[in-house]
């Protein structure tokens, strides 16, 4: 049985991922500081708790479990917090990030999957957007995956590492059989928000500028259900194994939707009403993010099949409701 060690296996992503893995025949083992993690979404594989900065704790880690394969998603995701608090994210994800691959070089483990983002793009000047358009963030979060992305290069050129650095869109809804989906704290993405606003009286759901040069004048995002996220890396780590190049891969439909019609989608999904209010843009949004996916394609097999708005929602909507049981 081959190995996986997941950083951030707790995490939205993660916890997804590690199912995919664990269904594939794996055996996983996560390694979570549960920061913003969580222990109850830790069920394919043991955990062990320790952090990222940790260097002596994550060499002791890799040492022990001896993995085939580290899929490391461990990451701090906000935006809008890397930007009021650069120093946390070059810490967690650029050195956090460092410390796993040093862990693998003095181990002998040289496969690494690496949870990146569409957001080292910054605003694309072609669309869709191809693995091979200029990286430029546009915020330090984007700027402390692409320093990985550039570990990843160098290491490979040196010490013969092979990595898959899979740039995410948008990631999306919730496991179709309810057992992981989105838990942030605080949530700041598009639709459980807009689930949110469909469901309570005190919470207004709010589009953030429509004066985009779009369709409707709202953003275009390009959304990619989390369960084929999760087939992506299972895809991918069999690649490594087989003695694949790896390289950078877009994770999107290659399809892209509006706000309003997430919007219109949600209604049309729950059958419920969402009220809207229309406000301000938001400082560092593109107006159209959309990937192009043939690399993935044809490189790692990949096809999504859940990534529909309809099935993203319905997913997303059904844990939502799950977890309102669950917070009482
Ligand atoms: N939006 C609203 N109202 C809300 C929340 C979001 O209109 O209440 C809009 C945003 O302005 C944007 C779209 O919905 O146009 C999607 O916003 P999200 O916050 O859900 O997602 P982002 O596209 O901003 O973020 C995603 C990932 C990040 C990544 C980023 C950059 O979640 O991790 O893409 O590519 F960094």
């Amino acid at each position: 049985m081959q190995t996986i060690l997941v950083t951030g296996g707790a995490g939205y992503v993660g916890s997804h991922c590690c199912k995919a893995f664990a269904r594939a025949g794996y055996r996983v083992v996560v390694y979570d500081n549960l920061y913003r993690g969580w222990r109850d979404l830790v069920k394919w594989g043991d955990l062990i708790e320790g952090d990222l900065l940790d260097a002596d704790a994550v060499g002791r880690a890799v040492a022990a479990v001896k993995p085939d394969v580290v899929a490391h998603f461990a990451a701090l995701t906000y935006v809008g917090e890397s930007v009021s608090d650069p120093g946390q994210y070059y810490a967690n994800n650029s050195l956090g990030a460092f410390n796993v691959l040093e862990a693998m070089r003095a181990n002998g483990c040289s496969k690494f999957i690496f949870s990146s983002t569409a957001a080292t793009y910054g605003v694309p000047k072609q669309v869709p957007i191809p693995e091979d358009h200029p990286q430029w963030p546009i915020n330090p979060y984007g700027w402390s995956k692409l320093m990985v992305e550039r570990m990843l290069a160098d290491y490979a050129t040196a010490y013969g590492f092979t990595f898959a650095a899979l740039r995410y869109f948008n990631a999306a809804g919730a496991d179709p059989d309810g057992e992981a989906g989105e838990r942030h704290e605080p949530e700041t993405h598009v639709i459980p928000l807009a689930i949110e606003g469909s469901l309570r009286d005190d919470y207004r759901f709010t589009i953030f500028g429509d004066d985009f040069d779009t369709r409707d004048g709202t953003c275009v995002r390009d959304y990619v259900h989390v369960t084929d996220l999760g087939e992506a890396h299972r895809l991918a780590a069999e690649h490594l194994l087989a003695g694949g190049a790896g390289g950078f891969f877009n994770l999107g439909t290659g399809e892209g939707a509006t706000v309003k019609e997430i919007a219109d989608a949600i209604e049309r999904v729950t059958g419920r009403k969402l009220p809207r209010t229309i406000g301000p843009r938001r400082a560092g949004d593109p107006p159209v993010l959309i990937a192009s996916n043939t690399r993935a394609r044809e490189i790692l097999g990949w096809t999504p099949t859940h990534s529909s708005i309809d099935e993203i929602v319905a997913t997303a909507n059904a844990w939502r409701l799950k977890e309102g049981e669950r917070r009482g």
